[in-house]
């Protein structure tokens, strides 16, 4: 399956005959899309999103500025034939596609209802089920500080409360069926599943519930009950043979804080939904984000949908999940989230910073003389000229020109969904709908592409906005204290020394253990192994970094570590704290070992044992465990 983005460009930027074509399954390791206003990143993404939908790959397309929308709109066939393309893509196109409008919180195209309950399927692995429960409640307590006004006071015990009640409603296969039913449970739980008075008093528990209650009325209502709810199985769902294309469009929703929201909510559901596929080498689905600035900013500002974004960035590509995203100031953008991108396609850019700030991605691509090279091109590229670098293409370097689009490219208005819905509903192919209809009229599909002489709207293209994170000046402060973030889980002594402690010959069969540092030895190989029961010292690390470490997915954790190490006998309770036991521990290693009697110097054994577990930094979790430090305060 290949798609046909436009045309090779030769070496002095002059478009060939040559059709540049790229199998769809390189995308599964997730693209990005660079360029100043205007060089044609939108459109590219288009493209790619037409080739994939004839193809039969279903899109969720997040559209901040308007122009996305347009996919539904029909390119008149004389343009098409003018720009060399045969008329058969414009049919293929308008027979096998379908095309969505969404527009949440309003009913001016297809409404859609978020609601912030998220429950993992029971078949969810143990760990993504904890993800996803953590993600949900962390989202919702997040807009009820932001959009109902709870005070950020509440933030952790709110969460805690929300995060073991979902859990242990999940647990039990018991439903939250909605956010009523979430506030009704928090003032009487049937299950009990949470010891309320250890967070929040009763009057605290009753003002959380009452926030939860108000996202349910006024305007918040438009957004959280507006409307057919969000899922993506049904939203990517084929409709007699017509793939669809869903297009989020996002002026409908007013602040940041609502399109945050949004966005978060869409992503959890991405994720959850992924996650119960199963992995797939194929193409399954494309996410595109255009313009994703504000939703994954860099630095240390965390809006809501960066944490999931990058979470799905990371996993996508083992469920066949296609993430594509455009941006035109790369700088602005969480580095992490071009990590997880393997292909680049790299349009005009004119400022210096933008070009800066990819350069080591080209570098990487193209190593450094052909980089230099290219970097020195961008500001001069025409717009719809793009390099594409990608190591997963024959050609690692190929500088190519878009083709035209099959649909036309205008920005859309609220009030162009609006007419383009009105149109199809006095064409009668769309069930009339009034403000107060909270259904979203079925929508046969084979009515859906609207016939493009039925709207006659002039449309004003409008100039996106540039975006100004409001982080700006600090952004250098910001990635150097994030630098620092990320040196810290790497402590010095327990993880190296515990690997060139593994490294030593393998003491168990060994008769009679020669020195202490046998035995200390076998022991740094227990506590290592101790450390990678489950989840393994890489998701602790991986939790250390995204600042989850204190509750409750590392107490989480923590119960399952208690578990094994209680069950093994090798360490007790005091408290809440886990506490390793020398003796038990040393025992243990000895009977590993085939040793009865201890022919070392004890003494200077424990004394050994317990500097390792000292040099722990607190940083490190397992050590934080292994230390038997309680880490349940928030
Ligand atoms: N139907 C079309 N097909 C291909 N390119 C188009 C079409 N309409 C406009 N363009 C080109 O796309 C450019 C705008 O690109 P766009 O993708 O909106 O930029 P960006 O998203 O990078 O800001 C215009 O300058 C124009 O040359
Ligand atoms: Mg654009």
């Amino acid at each position: 399956m290949s798609l046909f983005l436009g045309y090779e460009v030769d070496k002095d930027g002059n478009p060939t005959d040559k059709r540049l074509e790229i199998p769809a399954k390189i995308l599964v390791r997730h693209m990005a899309a660079f360029g100043s206003t205007g060089s044609g990143k939108t459109v590219l993404a288009k493209i790619i999103i037409e080739e994939a939908a004839i193809e039969g790959i279903p899109i969720i397309a997040l559209d901040p500025q308007g122009d996305i929308a347009s996919l539904i709109k029909l390119a008149d066939p004389k343009v098409i034939e003018e720009h060399g393309l045969p008329l058969k893509m414009l049919r293929e196109y308008k027979d096998k596609v379908y095309v969505k409008i969404f527009t949440p919180a309003s009913t001016k195209g297809l409404p859609i209802c978020i609601d912030p309950i998220v429950f993992p399927d029971a078949k969810a692995e143990h760990e993504d089920a904890i993800r996803l429960l953590d993600n949900s409640s962390r989202t919702l307590v997040r807009v009820l500080i932001k959009v109902t006004g709870l005070p950020s006071s509440y933030e952790s015990k709110a969460f805690a409360v929300i995060y073991e009640l979902m859990k242990n409603y999940w647990q039990k296969e018991k439903e939250i069926k909605d956010l009523k039913h979430l506030a009704d449970i928090l003032v009487e739980d049937p299950l009990n599943s949470v010891d309320y008075g250890k967070y929040l008093k009763d009057a605290e528990r009753e003002r959380l519930s009452q926030s939860i209650r108000s996202l349910t009325i006024g305007t918040s209502e438009l957004l959280f009950e507006l409307g057919e709810r969000l899922d993506i199985t049904k939203l990517i769902k084929k409709e007699k043979g017509r793939t669809p294309i869903n297009v989020f469009f996002l002026k409908t929703l007013t602040t940041d804080e609502e399109r945050h929201f949004f966005i978060s909510i869409l992503v959890n559901r991405l994720y959850d939904w992924m996650i119960n596929q199963g992995s797939s080498k194929k193409p399954r689905l494309i996410f595109f984000i255009d313009e994703i600035a504000p939703f994954c900013p860099s630095g240390t500002v965390k809006p809501g949908p960066k944490e999931g974004l990058k979470l799905i960035f990371r996993q996508a590509r083992k469920y066949g999940v296609i993430c594509i995203i455009a941006t035109q100031s790369p700088k602005d953008v969480d580095y992490k989230a071009f990590e997880q991108m393997n292909t680049y396609a790299i349009g005009r850019i004119t400022a210096r910073q933008s070009r800066e700030a990819i350069e080591h991605i080209v570098t990487a691509g193209a190593g450094e003389t052909r980089a230099a090279k290219i970097i020195n091109k961008l500001p001069r590229l025409e717009a719809g000229n793009f390099v594409l670098v990608s190591p997963d293409l024959k050609k690692d370097i190929q500088f190519f020109k878009t083709r035209w689009l099959l649909t036309e490219h205008e920005t859309l208005t609220e009030n162009d969904v609006r007419k383009l819905k009105e149109a199809l509903i006095s064409a009668g192919i769309i069930e009339v709908t009034t403000p107060e209809v909270t259904k979203v009229p079925e929508v046969k599909p084979e009515e859906v592409q609207p016939p493009t002489e039925a709207i006659d709207t002039k449309i004003e293209i409008e100039k996106p906005a540039t975006m100004k994170p409001k982080e700006k000046i600090k952004d250098k402060e910001i990635s150097k204290k994030e630098d620092i973030l990320e040196e810290l889980p790497t402590p010095k002594m327990s993880e190296e020394e515990l690997e060139t402690a593994l490294k030593r010959p393998r003491i168990v069969g060994v008769k009679t253990p020669s020195s202490n540092e046998d035995v200390i030895a076998a022991l740094a190989a227990r506590l290592e192994e101790l450390g990678h029961t489950e989840f393994g010292l890489e998701f602790l690390r991986d939790l250390v970094k995204k600042g989850q470490l204190k509750y409750p997915v590392a107490r989480e954790w923590y119960y399952i570590e208690v578990n094994t190490a209680l069950k093994t006998g090798l360490a007790h309770l005091e408290g809440e704290k886990l506490v390793y036991d020398f003796e038990k521990l040393l025992k243990n290693v000895m009977d590993e070992i085939d040793v009865s009697e201890l022919n070392v110097d004890e003494h200077r054994v424990r004394k050994k044992f317990e500097k390792i577990i000292k040099s722990a930094k607190r940083a490190n979790f397992i050590e934080y465990i292994l230390l038997g430090r309680p880490f349940l305060k928030y």
